[in-house]
């Protein structure tokens, strides 16, 4: 039997990285053999486009169309040569971030046309769709101030996403709450602003509600 596809989604600070890791454990525990991974990354050449797309190279700014073909160059290369894979053997796939943060950033951060962003997801994904999408839903400053936090605890310097604007992280908020009005079978919402073990049973029940580990 082939593996599930649950990707986890949401803005800057929502708890993404932590929930994956601690959703893993609990599919580990129900008997499961489960993969995390994450976007943009997951391969070598998808951990060097990352690379690419943090930071300006050389002082040059990166394109916004540049931008997003480097998100979807990365996917295709996770897309085939892990995640398809990985599933086909039966093994469940935990991915942070994935096709909705590019039409959640590139589409309603920086103005792209949507239809265009989820024929180019259709594009690197081959078929191959999420099962389930937990959209992790924070305020704003919450997830700022968390990932600033992070950040100097790790001693980590923001990227190129974190520097931009409130109103750039509050459009992507939004843009996540429209995509899940668009895809309610898929996309299910929990509140983030709860602490980690709350957020982790809430996730648990719309996993075992949607997919019966
Ligand atoms: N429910 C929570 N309550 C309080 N703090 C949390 C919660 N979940 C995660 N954190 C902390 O907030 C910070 C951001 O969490 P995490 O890295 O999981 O978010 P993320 O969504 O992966 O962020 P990014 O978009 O930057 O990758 C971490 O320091 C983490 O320990
Ligand atoms: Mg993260």
């Amino acid at each position: 039997m082939t593996g599930r596809f649950i990707t986890f989604e949401g803005p800057e600070g929502s708890g993404k990285s932590t929930q994956a890791k601690r959703l893993a454990q609990r599919l580990e525990q129900a008997g499961h053999t489960v993969l995390v991974t994450r976007e943009p990354g997951g391969t070598p050449t998808g951990e060097a486009i990352r690379g690419l797309l943090q930071h300006d190279h050389a002082g040059e700014a990166i394109c916004p169309v540049t931008e997003l073909l480097l998100f979807e160059a990365s996917r295709a290369q996770l897309v085939s040569r892990v995640i398809q894979p990985a599933l086909a053997k039966g093994t469940w796939v935990v991915c942070d971030r994935f096709t909705d943060s590019t039409a959640a950033y590139q589409g309603y951060g920086r103005g792209f046309d949507l239809a265009s962003i989820i024929e180019l997801n259709r594009v690197a994904v081959q078929g191959c769709e999420p099962d389930l999408t937990l959209l992790l839903d924070v305020e704003t400053q919450t997830g700022l101030g968390r990932m600033s936090h992070r950040n100097r605890q790790t001693n980590v310097a923001s990227d190129r996403f974190e520097r931009e604007a409130v109103e750039f992280h509050e459009r992507i908020r939004a843009g996540y709450l429209q995509l899940a009005r668009r895809w309610p079978g898929r996309i299910k919402i929990v509140n983030g602003m709860r602490d980690e073990q709350s957020v982790e049973a809430d996730v648990w029940k719309v996993v075992s509600d949607a997919l019966t580990p």
